[in-house]
């Protein structure tokens, strides 16, 4: 393998943290070296919460978390670089997605905000940094999302079988890995994995996110209420299709429950629960019907109850985590930006026009020198 080596940085919507990931990558895929999770000061994620929730936006407070926020990603590098014993000398560049704020890929003006200021990143690291990924393909009338079926393509992709990966992060999205056509590699986000999961958690316990399910796993699915959440207008949409936590908001939850008044909390999160599993098994029958294996990632995979009913409904196809093929759940998306990184440094497109929509493939982001 080169000596290349990169580092990612990523932070989903479910704004738990920063993953970051120290890698060496090359034309062939990717070996995970290290990694290193920071998660955000209560205030600052309460910070970004509000800003990626809320309708109205403060000018002032967008910009000082757009550089709170990268202070908190220097420094989830900088540890890396500590924890390996590597200096910035040694890093190629540093890919970073930013934190999304908000995703509007089909607004009647689309955009796409990812905040963290990265010359603040370059300044503090003093490594090049790749960010702003999103924003180009956007440009070239794709979605801006999904990102990481190019490098899931990569690393998970097998001639014989055709296979699924799924990321189960604040959103669901899917990556369809045909067997024989390298080329027709596609993907979209399915709906909510666990956003709605965390609020309702969060509104009714207090705590970030129902651990292993087992708050869901004890309550009783209601069926009428599943069927209702499932003709929302996003399932019904043929991909390419993207979404995020300011369409499958605490708004969106408490409209639908409005006419439920008596339903427990708990059974709530049981359907919840239930409609994340029964949406992604509903996009896969639909689009990748011929699918061998379901390969996981995300935070999503340490939820026992999500990962049984999934099993449940895919049956007899497995669901299987990502470690089993040799990454860990918790590294593939912060893996994804390091690659993506190289992509661009080395002006290769990142994009998948089939996954985003977009009219051509194009090199993504902005280069931020050393
Ligand atoms: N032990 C656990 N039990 C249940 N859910 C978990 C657990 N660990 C992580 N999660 C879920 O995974 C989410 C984080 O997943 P992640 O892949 O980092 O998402 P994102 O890319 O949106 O940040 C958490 O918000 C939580 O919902
Ligand atoms: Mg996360």
């Amino acid at each position: 393998m080169s000596d290349e080596l990169y580092i990612g940085l990523m932070s989903g919507t479910s704004m738990d943290g920063i993953d970051a990931v120290l890698a060496r990558i090359d034309d062939h895929g990717a070996e995970f070296l290290d990694h290193q999770n920071t998660p955000w000061p209560a205030d600052l994620q309460k910070g970004l919460r509000n800003l990626a929730t809320t309708g109205q936006v403060d000018i002032d407070q967008l910009g000082s978390l757009d550089s709170l926020a990268a202070e908190q990603f220097a420094k989830a590098a900088i540890q890396l670089l500590e924890k390996t014993g590597k200096q910035a000398a040694d890093i190629s560049a540093i890919g970073s997605h930013g934190q999304t704020i908000r995703h509007r890929p089909t607004a009647a003006t689309p955009f796409t905000m990812q905040i963290a200021n990265p010359s603040l990143i370059t300044e503090r690291t003093g490594i090049t940094v790749v960010a702003d990924f999103r924003r180009r393909d956007m440009a070239a009338g794709g979605e801006g999302a999904p990102l990481v079926p190019a490098f899931h393509a990569a690393v998970f992709g097998k001639m014989d079988e055709e296979r699924v990966i799924l990321n189960l992060g604040g959103i669901a999205n899917i990556t369809h890995l045909p067997a024989d056509e390298a080329n027709s590699t596609s993907g979209f986000d399915t709906g909510p994995a666990n956003t709605l999961l965390d609020y309702w958690v969060r509104k009714n316990l207090g705590t970030n996110h129902d651990e292993d399910g087992q708050w869901a796993a004890g309550g009783s699915m209601n069926g009428e209420l599943l069927n209702r959440l499932l003709t929302d207008a996003h399932f019904q949409l043929e991909p390419p299709k993207s979404t995020g936590p300011e369409y499958f908001s605490p708004d969106w939850i408490k409209q639908h429950l409005a006419d439920y008044p008596d339903l427990a909390p708990r059974d709530v999160q049981a359907t919840l629960t239930a409609l994340t599993a029964v949406s992604i098994e509903q996009a896969i029958s639909a689009q990748a019907p011929n699918c061998q294996r379901v390969i996981t990632c995300g935070g999503g995979v340490n939820n026992g109850e999500l990962m049984r009913q999934l099993a449940e409904q895919m049956a007899p196809i497995p669901v299987e985590s990502s470690a089993i093929h040799g990454i860990d759940p918790a590294h593939v998306e912060s893996l994804a930006f390091a690659w993506l990184a190289r992509q661009t440094l080395h002006r290769h497109p990142g994009n998948l026009p089939s996954a985003t929509g977009a009219s051509h493939p194009v090199i993504l982001g902005g280069i931020y020198p050393a």
